[in-house]
């Protein structure tokens, strides 16, 4: 008997991992195909949830088939379906498989992205891929990036850059603007960055839900005659609420002329970018300093797939950069290449092969389709909520995305409050679609957010002929 023999090494044989694998490809296969007949929302048994919550850690092992069937069963099944051509709410995260396929590579090659020199093939795939996204998006040549976890952490990188190169380690007095659609990522950004709350002053956006410039300026010469030492302004590329725009040539023209900082956060609407409706709608954004973008939004990859750019790509490491001895061997070929200084991960995954492979396999110009598919899909949606007659169109269709709230036969305005807010409780309650809700104005309105490629003109029609059958069930029982 060798010295090693019976020590839990936690492998299995070639054949069980065979098993096991396909298994698991056949059970994503087997849902890929069914899932537009599944429901959209899932109604939850809370006795099989709160079962799970109390289960001790277990000491004996489990065949993995058991363990499968209990994900599948306790997990699979007691989640929405985020990536259902029927789910229209929050952003649609309609992921592709390809990207599916490099995550599984990504953790099954345990590549480590952090370090060029143990990983350069993996560090080259990075810097290629995101700059083809700097190449798309219109950043001159010096620009940079890296891939992150998601929107939130990519606006979070960029606001740090921000406060590094602007403000150089004196934060006192120092102000940041945004309008009251910027997303909650920002205000909490900052606050992890330690400004306090009155750092940031959010602006009341214009009609169409914008960061209006002359109240920009106004904002400025007010905050400049007190004292106050503004440095950043944050702009919104395809707003979470109703995928509005910011105007960005006017808000970086404002940016150069008082040397502040331009960030842009394009989380959901920058991938717009690739197609020709987007560029007319985001032109300016190539003008940011920084800019935060989620491919695992409208570029069709899982979660989590954020990446932030840098108009200069050596800004991240001027803020990033650390020098710790046990690292010194491995610093050689420069802190551009070595992405645990691009940001505050030491360890990371390997993103941005899911990305790489995506536009690798698929090409661009079905990507540019894909996306392109979201503008249409978004002009129907619209369309058909005109004819329905029973809906008031909030915002029309803009980066893919509506907003509209009901509007019934009395015009009783209170009454399409409760309707409006009512529904996507309805909704969630029938499983068949998904929209969701937010406040424009003061009032609640409904979203339809229309970025997944697989929604069909039919689903779009049941989707909108089935809020009207919800809405004038809601008004009958509240009448
Ligand atoms: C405009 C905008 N910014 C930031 C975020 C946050 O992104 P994430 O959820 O990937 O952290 C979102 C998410 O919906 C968003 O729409």
């Amino acid at each position: 008997m060798s010295e090693d023999s019976g020590k839990a090494i936690l492998e299995f044989s070639s054949e069980e991992m065979r098993a096991f694998g396909y298994r698991v490809i056949d059970q994503l296969i087997d849902y890929y195909q069914t899932r537009r007949d599944k429901p959209v929302v899932e109604a939850l048994d809370s006795a099989m949830l709160d079962a799970i919550l109390h289960e001790p850690p277990p000491r004996a092992p489990m065949p993995w088939r058991e363990v499968l069937a209990q994900f599948e069963a306790q997990v699979v099944n007691a989640s929405n379906r985020v990536d259902h051509p029927r789910f229209f709410g929050y952003i649609p995260l309609a992921n592709n498989f390809a990207g599916v396929m490099a995550d599984t590579l990504a953790a099954g090659y345990n590549i480590f992205n952090a370090v060029w020199l143990q990983g350069p093939g993996a560090a080259q795939i990075e810097r290629l891929t995101v700059d083809w996204l700097r190449q798309l998006f219109g950043f001159p040549a010096a620009a940079g990036g890296t891939f992150v976890s998601g929107g939130s952490v990519a606006n979070l990188t960029a606001l740090a850059v921000a406060r590094q190169l602007r403000l150089a380690g004196d934060m006192r007095a120092a102000v940041a603007y945004c309008s009251d659609q910027s997303h909650f990522a920002i205000a909490r950004g900052l606050r992890l960055l330690g400004f306090a709350p009155g750092q940031l002053r959010v602006l009341p956006s214009d009609g169409r839900y914008r960061l209006p410039p002359a109240g920009l300026r106004a904002a400025l010469r007010e905050d400049r005659a007190a004292g106050l030492r503004p440095f950043c302004v944050i702009a919104t590329a395809g707003s979470t609420n109703c995928g509005a725009v910011d105007p960005l040539h006017a808000l970086a023209d404002i940016c150069a002329e008082e040397a502040l900082w331009l960030h842009i956060d394009g989380a959901y609407g920058a991938p717009a970018m690739l197609t020709e409706r987007g560029r007319q709608a985001l032109s300016g954004l190539e003008r940011a300093d920084s800019l935060a973008l989620d491919a695992h939004k409208w570029l069709f990859q899982p979660i989590e797939c954020g990446v932030v750019l840098l108009r200069q790509r050596r800004w991240l490491s001027q803020t990033f950069k650390a020098a710790p001895e046990y690292l010194k061997d491995m610093e050689q070929a420069g802190e551009e290449r070595n992405f645990m200084y691009q940001g505050i991960q030491l360890t990371r995954q390997f993103r941005a092969l899911k990305l790489w492979m995506s536009f690798k396999i698929f090409g661009l110009d079905a990507i540019r389709e894909a996306i392109d598919a979201g503008f249409d899909a978004a002009q129907r949606a619209e369309a058909l909520l005109r004819q329905a007659g029973c809906w008031q169109i909030i915002t029309p269709a803009q980066l893919a995305m509506v907003t509209f709230r009901y509007r019934p036969a009395a015009g009783d305005d209170a009454l399409a409050d409760r309707v409006t807010q009512g529904l996507v409780g309805a909704l969630m309650a029938d499983g068949f679609a998904f929209a969701s809700g937010t406040r424009l104005g003061g009032k609640p309105v409904l979203r339809l957010v229309c970025n997944n490629p697989r929604a069909t003109a039919e689903d779009l029609r049941q989707t909108i002929d089935l809020l009207g059958r919800l809405a004038r069930a809601l008004e009958a029982d509240i009448r």
